[in-house]
């Protein structure tokens, strides 16, 4: 993470001390560096020079309303899943222009909502889907940009969880499936078909799989275009990864040469991309405060004030995220194997295990790490906890973007003690 450093002896991400952040707006609280988020949205734009193409940011990934004004005020897109995320999108300044929308599972309601903000491109994964469009097209007298979204059967290599390009996975459909579609949607006037899709994984350290990918897509656009189809576009999604545990992911060169090689020769093509995690993944921390110490057998435990609903990647996937305490550990200190656990009722409540840290007190603070990319954007209320604010901060700045939720936010649109017994 290179907005953060150690500087007289305390942890700041750009020029903030986050000691003051935690005095500020308490813990636990996700801390955004505008810097490092710009930084990366700009690198990719550079790496991509050489050829004609659109960012569509990825809103899973962190869809805090002000990180996407960033991404629209840099005239980039949004890749969105649900009619929630165009919401944000839409009420961000990003322009419907720049939207495309992936997903198995759009629903009649957020179709349509989504053909009446006219949105570019629908990234369509079934034939079921295909017809629903159609049908809501017509009555609506729209006509939809479409692409299909294609599972090339490519192994990601990362966490089974997040790969969705192996023909095991619900995403997508197979090469021959696509082409038999692309030939039904063509007969259709409610249809423009204007590209074609493909997003096989997250947190990709490998570019192997990414370069077979495109080869694939690569043929694919040259027999549609044989067939008379007017593709255009070609979004290959997101899935670059980044390093959480010294993994050595492909910088952004090296992955923009290894996905455009394979498209020498094809003209007239614009690549969508749709980075999520690579943008805002090491832009975040997630403060806490330890609570207490305690030992459990041959166990140390550091208790935390954050857990595993306000940030899930380490119940879920197992995955790591590094702690650095927010007071410089003095050289010499011994470090001891702890895990780093939160309040919440479930032993797969951690965020970290088995951690060489130096002595933590109640009361000091600890910033975790690579917590960017859904982070934020998975936390949950579990335990009735209200979910933690969001801060941005900008050289020596900070601002709150999300306040802290509180008990009213919990128990918002319930009613005690109103159940109608005749229903
Ligand atoms: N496009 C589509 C269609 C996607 O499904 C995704 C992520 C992306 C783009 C962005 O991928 P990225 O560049 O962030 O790898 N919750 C998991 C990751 C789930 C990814 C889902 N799809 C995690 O915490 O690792």
């Amino acid at each position: 993470m290179d907005f953060l450093r150690y500087q007289d002896n305390e942890l700041f991400l750009e020029d903030v001390p986050l000691t003051t952040v935690a005095g500020a707006v308490g813990t636990p609280a996700y801390v955004y560096s505008m810097g490092a988020f710009i930084g990366c949205l700009t690198g990719l734009e550079q790496a991509f020079q050489g050829i004609r193409h659109l960012i569509c940011y990825s809103v899973k990934a962190a869809s805090n309303l002000t990180l996407l004004s960033l991404v629209a005020e840099k005239g980039m897109g949004a890749d969105i899943v649900s009619g929630g995320e165009l919401f944000r999108a839409l009420k961000a300044g990003i322009s419907p222009r720049r939207v495309v929308y992936s997903g198995v599972g759009k629903t009649r309601a957020e179709l349509l909502e989504a053909l009446e903000a006219e949105i570019f491109m629908f990234n369509l994964e079934s034939e079921d889907e295909m017809g629903l469009l159609a049908e809501v097209a017509r009555e609506r007298d729209i006509v939809a940009q479409i692409a299909f979204r294609v599972n090339p059967d490519v192994d990601p290599h990362t966490h089974p969880y997040v790969a969705t390009g192996l023909k095991e996975n619900k995403f997508g459909v197979s090469r021959d499936e696509a082409l038999r579609l692309y030939g039904e949607a063509k007969k259709n006037p409610w249809f423009k078909v204007i590209g074609i899709d493909c997003h096989i994984g997250s947190q990709l350290t490998e570019l192997g799989p990414f370069a077979d990918t495109m080869e694939i897509l690569a043929d694919m656009v040259r027999e549609l275009r044989g067939q008379g189809h007017a593709i255009r576009y070609l979004d290959i999604g997101g899935g670059l990864g980044i390093r959480y545990d010294g993994e050595e992911p492909p910088g952004l060169q090296e992955y923009a040469q290894a996905v455009t090689k394979p498209l020498a020769g094809v003209k007239d093509l614009t690549l969508i991309l749709e980075p999520g995690r690579a943008v805002v993944g090491n832009s975040a921390v997630l403060l806490a405060r330890v609570l207490y110490n305690k030992v459990n057998g041959d166990k140390r435990f550091v208790i935390v004030d954050a857990g595993m609903n306000d940030l899930i990647r380490p119940s879920l996937y197992g995955a790591y995220h590094g702690i650095m305490p927010l007071e410089e550990p003095k050289g010499g200190i011994p470090l001891d194997p702890a895990s780093v656990v939160g309040p919440v009722c479930e032993s797969g409540d951690f965020l970290a295990k088995d951690r060489r840290l130096p002595p933590l007190a109640p009361g000091d603070l600890i910033a975790v790490l690579g917590a960017g990319a859904y982070g934020f954007s998975m936390a949950s209320n579990y335990n009735s906890r209200p979910r933690a604010p969001e801060v941005l901060a900008y050289g020596a700045a900070f601002q709150v973007i999300r306040e802290r939720e509180g008990y009213d936010d919990l128990v918002r649109g319930e009613y005690p003690g109103q159940l109608n017994k005749t229903l």
